[in-house]
């Protein structure tokens, strides 16, 4: 172990530490302090266990913490609890191979590695001292930015079985007298908004067990903040987010002291893993940030940081689609897929996809869901030349290609099923439960790995030309019982799932590496950092309505970076809700995220087919703005008429911001106010440009230059008409210039 002296490590290694010996007492203390960019970290070793003494804004002065009182033990369990001390929620319980089960575990030491040039981790060792169980916790940090992961790994040596009945990646401690929990919850075509309300004191729970397509229904994420309701620029908050697809639970306990105490993690519901000798289990990793300014700086933290480590391909501009589904859902054949793709190029899309509905054969051909999947066969009845056809039409014509698949899933009308009626998530004595028509397949079984694995290779591998993936998951998990695993351990699934289908992933990956990937997952499913880890991107949700995504996509940003957010033009009404929208207003919203279509563009008359092109056109100028700067949420859509966000990108050499506001209901009297502008520079000048600008109505700062410090003290104008439809919306290129 080492120790140094404090003051001398701060300085020689300016964000981390492993801190002095000090005395308490007879015993000897250890201290250790973890700086990121901006926040601190802070433990004690005490009595036989360690303490979080501090997790918020970088403290120069670490040795000041350890005088005062600590949050709370760093990993309770429920022996702690037992004891009365520790506020009734922990993070650790196993039942012994002999039946007791009081889960006891003493510090032993600690470890500091690097994991590379910017980041490195702090290992803190427990052993329980009767049992040959130990437990390691892990807390890495970057010197780049203020994301904290961390998790947790038990490994037994014990003879016999060693049960875990709860395993958290962390377990928070910390104060507030007026804290507030938001959780983003939502189902099926209205996923993951936001929702803020204070903490009660008792338990509060955010959590899914439905085993696939988690984030559907809620989110592995949350926002708590300490002082009060929380807002964007202001107050501490602590944001965090679970990288797992499965099921996971976070359990916030507020005591009448101001304590607050919540086990993060897996979901321990029916998922007792059982160890045997020289087995171990790793948790998902939570990833944390702490911000004393506000949501929105923890939110660009998280943001910067999954650019650089959270996500596939963060420095790379996503490339502009269009996705045949709502343009042909099921009903297509060559010729109708051909003109999709030559409309698109035209028009000045990059890439594109073709949905469901391309496989399966004769009584299996896929022509709805009631069959075929799981039978990964082109259907030449619509497609007489194949996927080769289309790479090669693709090709011809000058545009990239994608397809769709959803590897996870069969039809029990399908020649797989028929095959391999094993393979699929079943329970003795129980009929079947489908989904969609469908079924879940077993993604424990090495073989069903094997198989996915398979088809998928030979998909790339024979066709080199894909250069993007649609990963699609649209069923819940609705029999949780595997053939494959043994009767003792059905309760693996939940945790062996979400593992299979992470390493058949992996293996695709690691021979496919340039292939872009996007995690579906029938809308919302799987936004996760589990996920995101391993695709570019995610599909929010089904619901297209670009009113009801703008609430979406802002809850959404909160967590994810809008490279990651794929958010498509669709026909207006829309087939999801009916509402009417303009063409702008639609390409208004989704270009706030990865921009796509989701249309057959022979149904835009000749006006909406230039103005679409001209639409293209801009969003190419402002991608690197919007792909790669700094969001700014500036009106939130569920309290405000009007909402706005703007994103600002520095080159080195200047900034540009694209501001985004919208106004929903036209109101007489609403949208007088300027609309204030953040994370430009006070003292620069800035050039406004409205992009799309229609000439009888321009922004009376329309081609000025005005300074920041206005921009972002009086506010930009918005100018709204007095007299319009609903859904309007401008966007701004506000340009520093020299
Ligand atoms: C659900 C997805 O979210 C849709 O975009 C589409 O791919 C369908 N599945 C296809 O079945």
């Amino acid at each position: 172990m080492q120790i140094m002296k404090l003051d001398h490590f701060i300085r020689k290694c300016s964000f981390i530490g492993a801190l002095s010996c000090v005395s308490l007492g007879s015993i000897s203390a250890e201290q250790f302090v973890l700086n990121t960019a901006n926040t601190t970290l802070a433990f004690e070793t005490a009595r036989e266990g360690v303490e979080l003494k501090y997790f918020g804004s970088r403290l120069k002065r670490g040795e000041d913490l350890f005088s005062g009182r600590a949050l709370g033990q760093e990993f309770p369990t429920y022996w702690d609890v037992t004891e009365g001390r520790h506020h009734n929620e922990f993070g650790f319980s196993a039942v012994m191979p002999d039946g007791s089960f009081s889960s006891k575990l003493n510090f032993v030491g600690a470890k500091l590695l690097d994991v590379d040039a910017d980041r490195k981790v702090l290992q803190l060792s427990y052993k329980d001292p009767a049992y040959a169980v130990f437990l390691t916790r892990f807390y890495q940090v970057s010197q780049s930015n203020d994301v904290v992961e961390t998790w947790t790994e038990v490994r037994s040596e014990e003879e016999g079985v060693v049960e875990i009945r709860q395993l958290s990646s962390f377990v928070l401690q910390t104060r507030s007298s007026d804290p507030w929990l938001t959780g983003f919850q939502g189902a099926w075509a209205r996923e993951s908004i936001a929702n803020e309300s204070p903490l009660i004191e008792g338990i509060s729970e955010l959590s899914c067990s439905i085993g696939t397509r988690t984030a559907q229904t809620t989110q592995p994420s949350f926002v708590l903040s300490l002082d009060g309701q929380s807002k964007e620029d202001t107050g501490r908050v602590i944001m965090g987010s679970l990288a797992w697809s499965g099921n996971f639970s976070f359990r916030f306990r507020r005591f009448i002291d101001g304590q607050i105490t919540a086990s993060l993690g897996l979901n321990p519901l029916h998922s007792e893993y059982r160890l045997e000798k020289g087995k171990a289990l790793t948790t998902p990793r939570m990833r944390l940030t702490y911000s004393d300014s506000g949501k929105g700086a923890a939110s660009r933290t998280l943001h910067r940081w999954a650019r650089s480590y959270g996500i596939r391909g963060g420095d790379d501009p996503r490339m502009i689609l269009l996705n045949s589904w709502e343009g042909a859902y099921f009903k297509f054949d060559q010729k109708t897929i051909y003109g999709m793709m030559e409309r698109a190029q035209s028009m000045g899309v990059e890439l594109f996809v073709l949905d469901d509905g391309w496989f399966g054969q004769g009584e299996f051909a896929r022509n709805n869901d009631k069959a075929g999947l799981g039978d990964w066969t082109v259907n030449r009845e619509k497609l007489p030349d194949g996927i080769e056809g289309l790479i090669g039409h693709a090709k011809k014509i000058g545009i990239k290609f994608g397809i769709w698949v959803e590897p996870e899933m069969v039809n029990p009308k399908s020649q797989l099923y028929k095959n391999h009626p094993d393979w699929v998530l079943q329970l003795p004595n129980r009929e079947h439960r489908p989904q969609r028509n469908q079924l879940v397949l077993d993604l424990c079984n090495p073989a069903v790995q094997n198989y996915i694995y398979d088809f998928m290779d030979d998909l790339l591998s024979s066709n080199p030309d894909i250069c993007y993936i649609k990963w699609d998951c649209n069923s819940h998990v609705t029999n949780p019982g595997s053939t494959w695993l043994p009767q003792d351990k059905q309760s693996h699934l939940w945790i062996d799932y979400v593992k299979g289908y992470y390493a058949v992933l992996d293996r695709i990956i690691a021979k496919h590496p340039k292939v872009v990937f996007q995690a579906c997952s029938s809308g919302g499913g799987r936004i996760d950092y589990g996920a995101m880890q391993r695709h570019h991107e995610f599909w929010p949700s089904d619901n297209t309505d670009a009113r009801e995504r703008l609430v979406m996509q802002w809850s959404l940003s909160h967590f994810y970076p809008a490279m990651a957010m794929a958010s498509h033009v669709t026909v207006s009404p829309n087939h999801q809700t009916g509402r009417k929208t303009s063409l702008k207003f639609r390409f208004d919203v989704a270009m706030t995220g990865r921009l796509g279509f989701e249309l057959d563009p022979k149904n835009l008359d000749q006006a909406d087919t230039d103005f679409s092109k001209r639409q293209l056109e801009l969003y190419k100028e402002i991608r690197p703005v919007v792909q790669l700067g700094d969001l700014y949420r500036l009106r939130d859509p569920l309290a405000y008429n009007d909402p706005a966000l703007m994103y600002v990108h520095d080159s080195g050499k200047k900034q540009t911001a694209v501001v985004f506001a919208y106004m929903i209901e036209r109101k007489r009297m609403d949208g007088f106010e300027p609309l204030l502008l953040k994370g430009l520079k006070a003292g620069a000048l800035y050039k406004i440009e409205e992009l799309g600008k229609q000439p009888k109505n321009l922004l009376r700062y329309e081609g000025k230059v005005v300074s920041g410090e206005f921009l972002m003290k009086q506010g930009l104008p918005m100018d709204w008409p007095v007299k319009s439809e609903d859904y309007i919306s401008r966007v701004v290129r506000v340009e520093e210039v020299d």
